[in-house]
């Protein structure tokens, strides 16, 4: 089974590392293609370093399962850009933050199997052949679409043993949803307010965090996925204590001046709730705050 992992970013990356030392057959695939070393730092060996494969995307169709751990708004352009490239016999792999890539994937490429899937492991890259992870997470798969015979086993097989410990759902979109809620309480008001995760226990955030849950919770409501706004809440409060010292995402990439995954995490959460008639000022709110500031800082 050879793998393709898209891009050098933090979790594709992660995901090499997995597959090095477990002397998988992997490839990483970006645009110019020049291998290189990368610097790894992790709880268990300490630092310490590995070849990373890179290889151009025109290697694509040289593999069986296609990791795409690209940013939600990439999905799409990257499908578009290399659709020639990929078979339909091939597997591919969403995993990143926010929902709504699912739709265009399935639109692009009809006849591939896909599954989807969302982890807490995190890790960070303080230059582009560093990086820093940070302690054990888990992971949630599931398959989309099953279209061609693949070797179903053994696919399910290496994806549990790259962010390990994983969990298989039959419909993995309420592990989506539930990721999605922490996202979408907790990027936005880091990034606005530029705070640690940590700092968001402070009342004045809880309770907007309180109202975000309130409203995802009757859109997942709407949609057959019961949960309780105070579930929510918890759940929430849980990654928050957790991850206290970190900073998010959409943090880091208002502070990098980059696009966020604002469209995918609240933005989802907006237009599901639009199509069943229900109204969702707060998150909107957060919309507009993040867009004013990336439009603040984004050159268009
Ligand atoms: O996007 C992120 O930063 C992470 O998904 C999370 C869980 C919010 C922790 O920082």
């Amino acid at each position: 089974m050879k793998i393709s992992i898209i891009g050098n970013g933090a979790v594709g990356n992660m995901l090499a590392v997995s597959c090095h030392l477990q002397k998988l057959d992997y490839q990483v695939l970006t645009r110019r293609g020049l291998a290189s070393e990368l610097k790894v730092t992790d709880g268990h060996n300490g630092q310490w370093q590995m070849p990373l494969p890179v290889a151009p995307l025109s290697k694509l169709s040289q593999s069986e399962l296609i990791i795409l751990p690209l940013k939600a708004y990439q999905i799409a352009d990257f499908i578009e850009q290399n659709c020639s490239l990929i078979q339909p016999q091939q597997t591919l792999v969403l995993l990143h933050n926010g929902m709504g890539t699912i739709e265009s994937c399935q639109q692009l490429l009809p006849s591939n199997n896909l599954i989807a899937g969302t982890t807490n492991y995190g890790a960070f890259k303080p230059d582009s052949s560093t990086l820093l992870i940070k302690g054990q997470g888990e992971s949630h798969f599931g398959w989309v679409t099953q279209q061609t015979d693949c070797h179903r086993q053994v696919i399910e097989q290496v994806l549990s043993s790259l962010l390990p410990p994983s969990t298989w759902h039959t419909d993995i979109r309420l592990a989506l949803w539930l990721k999605l809620a922490v996202n979408a309480c907790i990027n936005p008001l880091t990034a606005i307010y530029e705070v640690t995760n940590g700092e968001l226990r402070a009342e004045r955030f809880q309770t907007q965090i309180i109202a975000v849950c309130e409203e995802i919770s009757q859109v997942m409501k709407y949609l057959g996925f019961v949960q309780e706004p105070k579930a929510l809440l918890q759940r929430v409060n849980k990654v928050i204590e957790d991850t206290a010292d970190n900073f998010s995402s959409m943090n880091r990439d208002i502070v990098a001046k980059r696009l966020t995954e604002i469209d995918f995490i609240n933005g989802y959460i907006v237009k599901q709730a639009q199509l069943c008639g229900l109204a969702c000022p707060v998150n909107l709110n957060l919309i507009k705050q993040i867009k004013a500031m990336e439009r603040h800082y984004l050159p268009y």
